[in-house]
């Protein structure tokens, strides 16, 4: 299916003159960021189950933990490097030697190291001055790369951080041989335009490529991301189902199919595992999905109301963006005091009747009179609840 970006007028002319890539890497952090959500703990069984589930997904780098944070954590960590998987294997360090001694420990690929930026964390939190921060983040960039190992350094809550400092910090890591940076909007407070504008910002003065990580605070993450690419990011922070602390982070499946579908921009992602994935995520964090989650959510491709479900069952693009099955979804048509005739008559048909054959036209007004009567209760209508209707009615 082509991307809306090819034939969608409104999206070509607000697009125009924008130089964007052809492919953004997909840098999952359900394992690290993720977990962060509250009330979640997954054994080191289970994170090696979801990692195996992520490659296969085809993300470009799995954020495995961070390591410092328990033994449990250090060994499942551990375990995923130890499978050797097509993904870069990352693990999260503060600036701090004891973290990257133990990162290095666990055989990781990359190092994403992080130290906060922002006025607000340099006085309450880390109670340092601008100075001692770029010291601390150049020491910690020049021991992870004296190891060999690739560094990923974020300046947490950059976005509430002076731009000029911000740069600063940037150009002096990447002096110190860093390979990429991060642009964290660790509270989610960015807007899709200043996220744009910040990476064009950052992009005029700095040569490594840039990364965000955007929280979804005001439910801007995914947005916020987008406009990150925008000004020229070449990768995105995700999780699967956006979990992650307080609101949580963007949602990958959200942001890998606005990508390719809106923008016409690859990833690795094989989309048709998403929503198999966002199960077992579900399952094993206990973080249950809205039903009407974009994408991968129960009711992503249902349809209930009369015109809709009669538009999909004429021509699908009328009421969906895309085909169910690019994401391992299909479509369901919900019957209910909202379903047209067309929709009861598909209902039927899949359940083996067929009107003019083994119902008549007056047993199937008598079917439809009943569902929307059971609808009116404010009841929610099963394929067994038809059953006992046309049983009923044919007997
Ligand atoms: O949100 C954040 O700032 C983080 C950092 C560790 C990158 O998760
Ligand atoms: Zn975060």
């Amino acid at each position: 299916m082509k991307p809306y970006r090819e034939d969608n007028e409104v999206i070509i002319e607000s697009l125009k003159g924008l130089k964007l890539p052809e492919r953004i890497r997909i840098f999952d952090t359900t394992l690290r960021d993720g977990e962060q959500t509250p009330g979640v703990s997954l054994t080191p069984e289970e994170k090696v189950e979801i990692a195996v589930n992520l490659n296969n997904l085809g993300v470009d780098v799995i954020e495995a933990g961070f390591p410092i944070s328990s033994r449990g954590e250090k060994e499942a960590i551990k375990r995923i490097t130890s499978l050797n998987m097509d993904a870069e294997i990352c693990a999260l360090a503060r600036t701090v030697k004891k973290d990257i001694d133990v990162a290095i420990d666990c055989d990781v690929d990359t190092i994403h190291t992080f130290i906060a930026t922002s006025p607000l964390h340099r006085k309450y939190k880390l109670k340092m001055n601008k100075d001692e921060i770029l010291r601390k983040a150049v020491e910690a960039v020049e021991y992870i790369k004296d190891h060999g190992i690739t560094v990923e350094f974020s300046a947490e809550d950059a976005t509430r951080t002076e731009i000029s400092y911000l740069i600063e910090v940037y150009k002096v890591v990447e002096e110190a041989g860093a390979d990429r940076i991060n642009v964290p909007d660790t509270v989610g407070v960015m807007i899709p335009k200043a996220m744009e504008y910040l990476i064009r910002r950052i992009k005029e003065e700095v040569s490594l490529p840039i990364s965000v990580h955007c929280h979804n605070d005001f439910g801007l993450a995914v947005a916020n991301s987008l406009g990150a690419v925008e000004g020229g990011a070449q990768q995105v922070h995700c999780t699967v189902n956006g979990i992650g602390e307080r609101a949580g982070n963007a949602a990958l499946e959200e942001v890998v199919l606005s990508l390719k579908m809106i923008y016409g921009i690859e990833t690795g992602i094989k989309t048709e595992k998403l929503t198999e994935v966002s199960q077992l995520i579900s399952k094993l964090t206990g973080i249950k999905l809205q039903v009407n989650k974009a994408i991968v959510g129960e009711n992503a491709f249902a349809h209930e109301s009369g015109i809709h479900a009669h538009g999909v069952l004429t021509h699908a693009l009328t009421y969906e963006p895309i085909p169910p099955e690019i994401v391992g979804q299909r479509r369901k048509i919900i019957l209910g005091k909202h379903t047209g005739s067309h929709a009861i008559e598909c209902k039927l048909r899949e359940l083996g009747f067929k009107v003019g054959e083994n119902i008549t036209e007056e047993q199937f007004k008598e079917v439809i009179r009943r569902i929307k009567d059971i609808g009116d209760k404010g009841k929610r209508i099963t394929d067994d609840d038809v059953m006992a209707i046309v049983e009923d009615i044919t007997k």
